[in-house]
C-alpha cells in the first residue's frame, strides 16, 4: 500500500487547524476543509483561523504543503486519507452528537463511491462507544456501496491534546490510539505518525469499541486524578501547617501515581474533560452500570466552583470590588467553556459584587456572556488598580512579570487569592495580603494547641 503523503482534514477548528499545520510542517501535503469560509481563507493565507499559540508561525513554515477548501468531495478525491475533526457536541444525556460527523461522512461516502484508489477515513472527533460500528461505518458503507476494511480503510484515532499546547502535544504524544477496520489501515496510520511525530509513542491498536472506550477512560482517569489532588488541597486548607504541594509532590514520586495533573488547585474545565467524564457516565448507564467514581469526580468538580465563589465572597467586606485575573479555562487558550472563572463571576454578580476582569486572550468570548455587566480591564495592572480583592484563576506568564508597585498603585492593601500558588513571591509584599489556596489557612500549630486538641 502506498504511504500517506497527501491527506485531507475536515474541520479546521481548535484541534483540526493545529493538526493541519503540524502534519504539513513535516512535509506531508495537507488539504484542510471547513464549511466556514473565514477559516478556509485564513489557512490559505497561512494565518491562524483559531487562537492557539505558535499556530501562525507553524502555518507559515508549512507554506507549499497546506491549503484549504470548502469542497470536501474534491478534497477526498485529491487525497489518500481524510481525518474527520468536526465538533461532536454533548447531548443532554451525555452522549456525543454525531450530527456533524455523519454529514461529513455522507459527502465522503459519495466521493468513495467515485474513487478507485484506496482511501483511509480517520475519525479523530471524540465519539461515544459503538458510534463507529453502529453509525459511522454503516453510513460510509451504504453511501459508497463499499466495505470498510476491504475496499477502504476506517480508523478511530482520537487525540489527547490540551488547548494552548496543541502543537506540542500533537507532536509529542505518550500514545497513539488507533481503532482499525483492518491491519493495513492501522499500518498506514502508524507509518504516517512515525514520519510526523517528534517522539516515539506507544501505538495502542485495537478494534473500534475498545478505542472509543479507551479515549473516555483516559480522560476520566485524569479528571479523577485532578479531583483527588484538589481534594487533598481542600483538606490542607483546613489542617494546621499543611501544604498541598508538599503532599502532592511526594505522591507524584510514587511511580504508581506519577506527578502529572496532580497540582491541587481548582476545578478542571474546557471543552473535553468535563464532557468526556459525562460521556463515560452515560455509557455506563446505557449498559446498566453506575459509574460512581466518574459521577463523584464530576460532582466534586462542580462543588469546587461553588466553594471557590463562596470562599472569595467570604473574603470581601462591604463595597469591595473583585479583580479577576484569568478568565479562560486554562492558560494559553481563549476558550471559556466550563471555566471556573465564569462560574465564579456569575456567582459573585448574583450577589451584587462589582467585578473587574482581565484575560490576555478570552475577552471576546467572555463578553458574549457578561456584556457590560462587568468592567473589562486592558491589562492586569489596570484590573488590580480598580479592585480590592484580586483572584488569580489562571497562570498566564504575564501575571508573573508585573512590577511590584502594580500590586498596590495607591498604597492600599490588596487581598490576593492565588488559586494556583503561582505568585509566592508577592507573599512578602508589604501591601499584599496573600492567600494561596491549598495551604493551611489556620494559625500554626503550637505545642499547647496540639495538647489541647488531643
Ligand atoms: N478542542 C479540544 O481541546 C479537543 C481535544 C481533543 C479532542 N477534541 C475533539 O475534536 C473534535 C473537534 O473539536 P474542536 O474543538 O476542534 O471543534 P471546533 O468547533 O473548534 O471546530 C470544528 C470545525 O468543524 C467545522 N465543520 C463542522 N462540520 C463540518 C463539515 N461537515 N465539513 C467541514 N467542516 C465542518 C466547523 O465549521 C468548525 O470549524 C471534537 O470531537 C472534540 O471533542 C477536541
Amino acid at each position: 500500500m502506498e504511504k500517506l503523503s497527501r491527506v485531507s482534514i475536515v474541520g479546521l477548528g481548535k484541534l483540526g487547524a493545529p493538526m493541519a499545520a503540524a502534519i504539513a510542517s513535516k512535509g506531508i501535503q495537507v488539504i484542510g476543509v471547513d464549511l466556514d469560509d473565514n477559516k478556509v481563507a485564513a489557512i490559505n493565507r497561512l494565518a491562524a483561523p483559531v487562537y492557539e499559540p505558535g499556530l501562525s508561525e507553524l502555518l507559515q513554515k508549512s507554506a507549499g504543503y497546506v491549503s484549504a477548501t470548502t469542497d470536501l468531495y474534491q478534497a477526498v478525491l485529491d487525497s489518500q486519507a481524510t481525518f474527520i475533526v468536526v465538533a461532536t457536541p454533548s447531548q443532554p444525556d451525555g452522549h456525543f452528537s454525531l450530527e456533524y460527523v455523519l454529514k461529513a461522512c455522507q459527502v465522503i461516502g459519495e466521493a468513495l463511491k467515485k474513487k478507485d484508489a484506496w482511501h483511509t477515513v480517520v475519525v479523530t472527533s471524540t465519539v461515544s462507544p459503538l458510534s463507529m460500528d453502529r453509525h459511522i461505518r454503516p453510513t460510509l458503507e451504504s453511501i459508497s456501496g463499499k466495505t470498510a476494511g476491504k475496499d477502504f480503510g476506517l480508523a478511530y484515532n482520537p487525540e489527547f491534546i490540551a488547548l494552548g499546547t496543541v502543537i506540542r502535544d500533537f507532536l509529542n504524544p505518550d500514545l497513539i490510539l488507533i481503532g482499525e477496520s483492518d491491519k493495513t489501515t492501522g499500518d498506514l496510520l502508524q507509518d504516517l505518525y512515525e514520519r510526523v511525530l517528534d517522539k516515539k509513542p506507544y501505538y495502542a491498536r485495537m478494534n473500534f469499541v475498545n478505542a472509543e472506550l479507551t479515549k473516555l477512560a483516559i480522560n476520566t482517569f485524569v479528571t479523577t486524578k485532578i479531583s483527588f489532588a484538589n481534594m487533598i488541597a481542600r483538606i490542607c486548607e483546613r489542617l494546621p501547617e499543611a501544604d498541598a504541594d508538599t503532599v502532592t509532590t511526594a505522591l507524584g514520586m510514587d511511580s504508581r501515581i506519577g506527578s502529572k495533573y496532580l497540582r491541587g488547585a481548582i476545578s478542571y474545565g474546557g471543552p473535553c474533560f468535563p464532557r468526556d467524564n459525562l460521556a463515560l457516565i452515560a455509557l455506563a448507564r446505557q449498559v446498566g452500570i453506575t459509574a460512581d467514581i466518574a459521577e463523584t469526580t464530576d460532582s466534586f468538580n462542580r462543588w469546587q466552583n461553588q466553594w471557590l465563589a463562596e470562599f472569595i465572597y467570604q473574603h470581601l467586606t462591604l463595597g469591595q470590588k473583585v479583580g479577576i485575573l484569568g478568565i479562560a479555562y486554562k492558560t494559553g487558550s481563549d476558550v471559556i467553556t466550563e471555566s471556573p472563572a465564569i462560574y465564579v463571576m456569575e456567582h459573585l454578580l448574583q450577589k451584587g459584587i462589582s467585578i473587574i476582569a482581565y484575560d490576555p486572550a478570552a475577552h471576546t468570548n467572555a463578553r458574549s456572556i457578561f456584556g457590560e455587566n462587568i468592567i473589562w480591564a486592558d491589562s492586569a495592572a489596570e484590573c488590580i488598580a480598580q479592585a480590592e480583592v484580586i483572584v488569580i484563576l489562571t497562570t498566564w506568564p504575564e501575571f508573573k512579570n508585573l512590577p511590584s508597585n502594580a500590586w498596590s498603585p495607591d498604597g492600599v492593601i490588596r487581598k490576593v487569592i492565588d488559586c494556583w500558588r503561582f505568585l509566592p513571591e508577592i507573599a512578602d509584599h508589604p501591601k499584599v495580603d496573600y492567600i494561596p489556596l491549598g495551604k493551611s489557612v489556620q494559625a500554626p500549630v503550637t505545642q499547647t494547641s496540639v495538647e489541647t486538641s488531643a
